[in-house]
């Protein structure tokens, strides 16, 4: 999640970086000076969020918060330098990754060490004072902010619009064995919405051999109805259609268009703890060959956080599945899913997650099943960048 304009990777050119570091050191050095000046007695006073700003990060950032012109500034900007007027690149970012990044600077996120770090000359108190002033440059409040990004659940869809490529997979932990791969890609549209494409691919062994077809390939749709950070409450619409592109004869699909829609909510809770809920209801177009269904579900979870909340995220949670086809006489399913996303690269942009979800009733014909999923947030940099 960063600002546009992040293609190039950073090349090394040992002469032109060598100078850079000599600049930013100096940079640095007359920054410490500011800083330490200001903070010592009859100096100016660093009060407020702007106050640090204009003292600590000007010099790099630009009196606008744009970037200092690059003759000024010294150093060759990285692809993923920040403009923090840029809603959409500023505002998916949570508070603590921007901590993260000004007390431990850029190497504590995988990003370039001409972004230093601040740990000894500010508290945290100021640390916290200046991401406001940061967040004051965004002018358009209708951005949802990244703190109410909850880490993504395997089953439960989030509220929050994201920009990001997820590959998932579940398969069957016992019987025959099968299982469903699928590739989602998500991408941000203005302020609230966000498309996405679905595209499944099954396997499956039975009496007849091994077969495997694409499934019902997906379009989605969603957009934020209500965010605030006040409540720590997020709360979307969204709909799907499903196309019946899958094979009907080995049963990955192929048998009616179908239409979803669905509402979720996402909570913050105290002490790191959150929690999403879903519910929708999916009608196809012919519910003679595939019934319409309803369904809940609910994720709850926790995250910890190595370095005293600053480091690397883990998140583990709890899914209660439920869904109901919508003829006479049918049961509701119920399955629980514990699960837990673990961080990948050190920018914390590339994430994977494992569970394992049991059917607590009807166990016939629902295998329990093991589960995963590999996450990349892309605008937050390359496949292979941010992993030191
Ligand atoms: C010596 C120059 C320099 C100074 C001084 C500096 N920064 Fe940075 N900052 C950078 C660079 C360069 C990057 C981009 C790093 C990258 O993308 O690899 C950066 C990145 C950041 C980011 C990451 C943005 C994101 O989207 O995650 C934040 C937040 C930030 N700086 C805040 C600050 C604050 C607050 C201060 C002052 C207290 C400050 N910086 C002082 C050079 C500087």
């Amino acid at each position: 999640m960063w600002p546009r304009n992040r293609s190039k990777f950073i090349v090394f050119r040992p002469t032109r970086d060598f100078l850079a570091m000599a600049a930013v050191v100096g940079i640095v050095w007359i920054h410490g000076i500011a800083l330490s000046a200001q903070s010592g007695n009859g100096g100016l006073k660093l009060d407020t969020g702007q106050e640090i700003y204009m003292a600590g990060c000007v010099s790099c950032h630009g009196p606008d918060g744009k970037g200092q012109p690059q003759t000024l500034a010294g150093f060759e900007r990285p692809s993923t330098f920040p403009d923090f007027t840029d809603c959409p690149g500023a505002t998916p970012e949570p508070d603590v990754q921007w901590r993260a990044v000004i007390t431990e600077g850029g190497p504590g996120r995988g990003f370039s060490q001409i972004m230093p770090s601040f740990k000894d000359m500010l508290t945290q108190e100021q640390i916290g004072k200046v991401i406001e002033y940061l967040r004051s440059l965004c002018p358009v409040k209708a951005w949802p902010r990244g703190n109410l990004n909850l880490p993504l659940a395997m089953i439960t869809e989030k509220a929050y619009p994201e920009n990001e490529v997820v590959i998932t997979g579940s398969y069957n932990a016992h019987g025959a064995p099968g299982g469903t791969t699928s590739v989602i890609y998500e991408k941000r549209i203005g302020v609230s919405s966000m498309i996405g494409a679905i595209v499944p691919y099954s396997f499956k062994q039975d009496s007849n051999g091994n077969h495997a077809a694409f499934g019902d390939i997906a379009l989605e749709f969603k957009r934020k109805m209500f965010a605030s950070l006040k409540t720590g409450s997020i709360f979307s619409l969204g709909g799907d259609i499903s196309i019946p592109t899958g094979n009907s004869t080995i049963g990955t699909g192929g048998l009616s268009t179908l239409f979803e829609t669905f509402a979720a909510y996402g909570q913050l809770l105290p002490r790191d703890s959150f929690l999403q809920l879903q519910t929708g209801v999916e009608l196809p177009v012919h519910p003679d060959k595939v019934p319409r269904a309803y369904f809940m579900r609910t994720a709850i979870g926790k995250t910890f956080s190595t370095e005293g909340g600053l480091g690397r995220r883990w998140s583990p949670m709890l899914e209660i599945i439920a869904d109901r086809d919508l003829v006479t006489g049918a049961k509701t399913n119920v399955d629980l899913a514990p699960e837990l996303q673990i961080p990948l690269s050190r920018r914390m942009h590339i994430l994977g997650a494992i569970g394992y979800r049991i059917p607590v009733n009807n166990t016939g014909a629902r295998p329990r099943q093991l589960m995963f999923y590999l996450l990349w947030d892309f605008p937050d940099g390359g496949l292979t960048q941010g992993w030191r």
